[in-house]
């Protein structure tokens, strides 16, 4: 952070602390020069940062002012650019993703694919193999960075797709989850700005209330991504450390940025010298030729530490996942080590013994083929049977569709309905802190689209109709 941004930060601090008040004249710049010890350049930006944030006014022929207090946005930010000190929302995921799992409940809002689309056999194989070919000794060679084999089994799958990256920097961790969660962790210290879209993986929004963070949303929408000018709007605006993203199969909405975008960002992230906390879970989920390029592969600067695991693709249960974290790779093994410590060595041995000797390209296709099949299916059935002002969007790869409803609908209050008739949805209050600027929930269409599945919709239907007349 620059001095001029520890100032403004410092007295941030002090408005929110109320040390100053609303209305309470700051010293002056000289003055603050003098109690500083900073130049008077760098007060003067200080000041004018903590202006363009919104938390002091500038009068003139008088001095700067303390603002009145602050409501969710800042003047000089769009109304849809959020900013959150406190992140307070593991409680409520913890809530909804309790009801959704119980056993019976149709699980619209699973974010896992259907299980059953897994290589379980051939998997099982490699685990009999592994167990009765592993020595002792090989079980304690697994502590952090991971397997040997199963870095280089991963990295080979990088160069497959174009990326040259080293198994040295690759680090295994208890799925995706915990790579992204280390990854935050190794680039902030608690108080720190983070980035995140608006809606977003709610476990970007858990991991920033777990680490103390602050937060800035940047609105997204179903079909174009991420605002642009509003994320540069925030990097120009606040001392950012990290931005968490999705490029590919965003969830919860689905959408896949063109790479021109993406070379955008990493640009622009490169610019202001902010991490990216990459989430690529849902990369090798396409439809169609080629995978789509992760934002790592436009970056030239080292600012990205690319998240994803085998969870959505081969197996949800062994909970492997990795971070390829280039120059962060050693930090990020010492907060392993003070956390989980490792993984499960077996079962890394038994993913390495999968993808070298089994076909994985093989399953892939397969499973790329039955997720389309599904999700149009799914598409047609929910179109034929939800309102017509319920707007659903797909587009090429993972298993979500977006349901996007009018403004007056409740969506925690539909969830409650459906829950209650045996139905889990995900709301768009999950991936939410704050105004969420649109409104709906995800749809996981990865299950066979049978007569239970058509019933739950007709359901949903029922209910929504219900609630969009009690909003008229
Ligand atoms: C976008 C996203 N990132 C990360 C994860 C966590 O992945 P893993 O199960 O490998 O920890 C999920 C799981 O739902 C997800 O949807």
């Amino acid at each position: 952070m620059k001095k001029y941004q520890q100032l403004a930060e410092r007295i941030a601090h002090q408005i929110e602390l109320g040390v100053w008040h609303p209305g309470d004249r700051l010293p002056s710049i000289r003055e603050q020069t003098g109690h500083s010890g900073m130049s008077f350049m760098t007060v003067t930006h200080a000041y004018q940062l903590l202006e363009s944030r919104g938390l002091i006014t500038a009068r003139p022929q008088s001095g700067y002012y303390v603002s009145p207090p602050a409501s969710a946005t800042t003047p000089g930010v769009p109304a849809s650019l959020v900013h959150q000190e406190n992140v307070d929302i593991n409680s409520y995921i913890f809530d909804v993703l309790q009801a959704s799992s119980r056993p019976g409940v149709v699980p619209f809002g699973s974010a896992f694919p259907d299980p059953r689309l897994f290589p379980l056999a051939q998997l099982n194989r490699s685990l009999a193999h592994v167990a009765r070919n592993t020595s002792a000794v090989s079980m304690t060679e697994n502590l952090p960075p991971g397997h040997r084999a199963l870095r280089q089994a991963i990295a080979r799958r990088y160069a497959q797709h174009g990326l040259t990256i080293s198994p040295d920097e690759i680090v295994i961790t208890t799925g995706a989850l915990e790579a992204l969660n280390l990854s935050l962790q190794a680039v902030t210290e608690p108080g720190d700005w983070v980035v995140v879209e608006t809606p977003c993986f709610y476990g970007a929004l858990q991991a920033i209330e777990r680490l103390k963070l602050k937060m800035i949303a940047i609105p997204s929408s179903p079909h174009h991504g991420i605002d642009l000018a509003a994320l540069e709007q925030a990097l120009n605006n606040w001392p950012v450390k990290a931005c968490w993203l999705m490029g590919n199969h965003q969830n919860p909405l689905g959408f896949t940025l063109p790479d021109e975008r993406k070379q955008q960002i990493i640009a622009l992230l490169a610019q202001h010298q902010v991490s990216l906390i990459e989430d690529d879970v849902y990369g090798e989920l396409y439809q169609g030729n080629t995978r789509p390029a992760p934002f790592r592969a436009f970056d030239t600067g080292g600012i990205t530490l690319h998240c994803a695991s085998f969870s959505k693709s081969l197996v949800a249960g062994f909970r492997v996942g990795w971070v390829a974290a280039g120059r962060h790779a050693r930090r990020i093994q010492q907060l392993q080590l003070m956390s989980t410590l490792s993984g499960s060595a077996p079962v890394q041995m038994a993913l390495a013994d999968y993808l070298t000797t089994r076909s994985y390209d093989t399953h892939l296709r397969r499973l790329r083929r039955v997720l389309a099949e599904r999700k149009h299916k799914a598409w047609q059935i929910l179109r034929q049977h939800l309102p017509e002002n319920c707007v659903i969007t797909r587009h090429d790869g993972g298993y979500f569709l977006w349901v996007s409803l009018p403004d007056g609908i409740d969506t925690r209050a539909l969830n409650t309905a459906a829950i209650r008739e045996q139905i889990s949805l995900a709301p768009v209050s999950m991936f939410t802190v704050g105004q969420a600027g649109l409104n709906g929930f995800r749809v996981n269409a990865s299950f066979p689209w049978q007569e239970r599945e058509i019933q739950a919709v007709q359901t949903l239907a029922r209910l929504l109709q219900q609630a969009l007349s009690a909003a008229s």
